[in-house]
């Protein structure tokens, strides 16, 4: 197994750590455009090997070459949005980073499954796939996955239970618009709306829609990226080791939830051909208008980049 990991700052690094001391992999390229810095940090991993008790072998480069031959890549290159810069701004040069990326990863990995953490993410994982001309099954988004494990924590927290009691779902687009799922949110099998009064639901449902925000506010000069990596090696071992798990993914829905050809949040099974299955579960009302909705404002930004990406 070969890991190539795009994108040497704090999401890449610290995912990539964590890939070697998982040893999901035989081999980790960490790829960034800025000269020294992948390469300086994985060599800092890879002679952590010995007291953290790994063999793989993690080197960085500024080189695509180096990531021939990758069964999985996940791309984390990209800018955040800074002061003065509009999500239009933002859209179109993660847009172009994107498609750089994608193209230079595609010369030199035949089949590999990305996936995407860059933001938006919704977006940069259909420029992705529109650029990669991969399977669908191929090219992933990871946000639902992130959103989820923060809404798992903050019950966790209000109930004073085990994280891993919590199960739950939040979908949609990685935004504002997200979709967390009351209904199939539950503790150790128990319906949340059972342990918890309404209010104090809402109340945690709005904090997960500012997670991100919440992280910005405390750091000031970047995102989160602890949580955010975690996560995206959480789909990464689900892939390697065949697991098929069942999590929130992005992936292009075919008609699914009444969506047709838009990238979208999602339950899906992954396994080692990447999404395995779209579990179309069946939703409230309410619940299916908001991720059709969601669906649609990701929809409408992708349309906007028709004549850049042709
Ligand atoms: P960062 O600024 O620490 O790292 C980004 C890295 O990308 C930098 O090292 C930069 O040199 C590199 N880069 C820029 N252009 C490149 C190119 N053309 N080729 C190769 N490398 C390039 O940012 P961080 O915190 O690691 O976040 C990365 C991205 O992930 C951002 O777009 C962020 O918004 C997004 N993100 C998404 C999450 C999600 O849930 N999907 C969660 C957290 C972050
Ligand atoms: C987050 O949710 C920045 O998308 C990133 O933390």
């Amino acid at each position: 197994m070969k890991i190539t990991v795009i994108g040497a700052g704090n999401v890449g690094a610290t995912a990539s750590l964590r890939i070697a001391e998982k040893q999901l992999a035989k081999e980790v390229v960490l790829i960034d455009i800025v000269e020294g810095i992948p390469q300086g940090k994985a060599l800092d991993m890879y002679e952590s090997g010995p007291v953290a008790l790994f063999d793989t072998c993690i080197y960085g480069s500024n080189d695509y070459k180096d990531s021939e031959n990758s069964d999985i890549v996940l791309i984390t290159a990209g800018l955040a949005r800074k002061p003065g810069m509009t999500r239009e701004d933002l859209l179109m040069k993660n847009t172009a980073i994107i498609k750089g990326v994608t193209e230079q990863v595609m010369r030199y990995s035949k089949n590999p499954i990305i996936i995407m953490v860059s933001n938006p993410l919704d977006v940069m994982t259909y420029v992705a796939h529109t650029i990669s001309g991969l399977a669908k099954e191929r090219v992933i988004g990871m946000a639902g996955v992130l959103d989820t494990a923060r809404f798992r924590s903050f019950i966790a927290e209000e109930l004073n239970v085990s994280m891993q009691d919590i199960n739950a779902f939040v979908l949609g687009g990685h935004g504002d618009s997200m979709v967390p799922i009351v209904k199939y949110t539950s503790i150790a099998g128990i319906p949340i709306t059972e342990l918890l009064p309404k209010e104090k639901i809402d109340a945690i449902v709005e904090r997960t829609r500012n997670g991100g925000i919440e992280i910005v506010n405390h750091l000031k000069t970047g995102s989160a990226y602890y949580a955010p990596a975690a996560s995206a090696v959480e789909m990464i071992e689900a892939i390697v080791k065949d697991r098929k798990r069942i999590l929130p993914c992005t992936t292009m829905l075919n008609g699914q939830f009444g969506i047709d050809g838009v990238f979208c949040g999602v339950p899906v099974k992954l396994g080692k051909n990447g999404i395995e299955q779209i579990l179309e579960i069946n939703l409230s009302e309410t619940e299916l208008e908001a991720l059709q909705k969601s669906a649609a404002l990701v929809d409408e930004n992708c349309k906007s980049l028709q004549t850049v990406l042709s």
